[in-house]
């Protein structure tokens, strides 16, 4: 029996008033593979995600997520995946393992503290627990909030921008989190625009602009689409940078809504309309 795939995507269609941000968007998610939709500010990496995590109707086209089709059946959507927004949900007024505490009281879970104390030692959390989330580094935050996402072993777990914002050795912490998550079985779709993030981690990549997926094949099979560069002797390979920018354009299409990005680095939540 071929295994079906863990996500579905076909002819998905979204315009926000005239302006249409999917023009029909095609893929398949294999079960217990790391996915990753590549895409420029504004290509409508979020605005897909919502719409797999049933946060926002597409126009037209169909999905399915964990064999659920997402407009039929968003309750069993939703207790089949988890998503870790663009935006940290980390309560910072609680401590990091109250914030773990909370999430598995509202799932219902037995013995939320167990449940607690286990992901902050899976996220090497473990001393900093008791401590208010506010006191966090960056990649403290985000690793609390991949591992409040966690709660209740989702199939499958969307991450939105996992590690943007983040320096490089938390961003390679949390790239060995997301490599764990896809080793013990779990489904992983991320978006990132960080090229070598897609390079380290995703079994398949996707390339999303101008509203549809221009390319989507493992790594290597990207990398065959721009011929070897030849430096005196030595072969070089194009990196998925070069691939990526020979495909979209060195510009790429720029989100002309304002940045909120606040002096400190980090991104201020946007309003989002549903
Ligand atoms: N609720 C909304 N109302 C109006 N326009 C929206 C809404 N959500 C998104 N858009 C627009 O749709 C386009 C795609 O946005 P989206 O957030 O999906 O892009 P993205 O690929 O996630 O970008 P980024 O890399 O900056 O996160 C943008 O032009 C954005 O301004
Ligand atoms: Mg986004």
């Amino acid at each position: 029996m071929i295994a079906e795939p863990a996500i579905q995507v076909r002819g998905i269609e979204k315009s926000f008033k005239d302006v249409q941000v999917l023009r029909g968007v095609d893929f398949d998610v294999k079960a217990g593979s790391i996915f990753a939709l590549l895409g420029s500010n504004g290509a409508g990496k979020t605005t897909l995600v919502r719409i797999l995590s049933t946060l926002l109707k597409a126009d037209a086209g169909t999905a399915t997520v964990h064999h659920f089709d997402v407009a039929a059946k968003p309750g069993d959507v939703r207790e089949s995946i988890s998503l870790t927004g663009q935006f940290a949900a980390v309560d910072e007024v609680l401590s990091g393992r109250e914030n773990l505490v909370l999430i598995a009281k509202l799932r219902h879970l037995k013995d939320p503290g167990a449940i607690a104390d286990d992901l902050l030692a899976r996220f090497s959390l473990t001393e900093a627990g008791s401590r208010k989330a506010a006191t966090y580094s960056g990649g403290m935050r985000r690793r609390l909030d991949i591992a409040m996402s966690l709660i209740g072993n989702p199939p499958i777990i969307f991450l939105d921008e996992p590690t943007t914002g983040l320096d490089p050795q938390a961003r390679i912490e949390v790239w060995q989190t997301i490599k764990k998550l896809a080793d013990s079985g779990t489904t992983v779709l991320l978006t990132t625009q960080y090229l070598e993030e897609a390079e380290q981690l995703a079994d398949r990549i996707a390339i999303l602009h101008k509203g549809t997926i221009i390319q989507n094949g493992t790594l290597t099979e990207l990398k065959q689409l721009l011929p070897p560069a030849k430096v005196e002797y030595v072969e070089k390979q194009p990196s998925l940078e070069d691939v990526f920018l020979a495909l979209v354009g060195d510009t790429g299409e720029t989100d002309t809504t304002a940045n909120d990005d606040r002096p400190d680095g980090t991104v201020a939540p946007r309003k989002e309309s549903r």
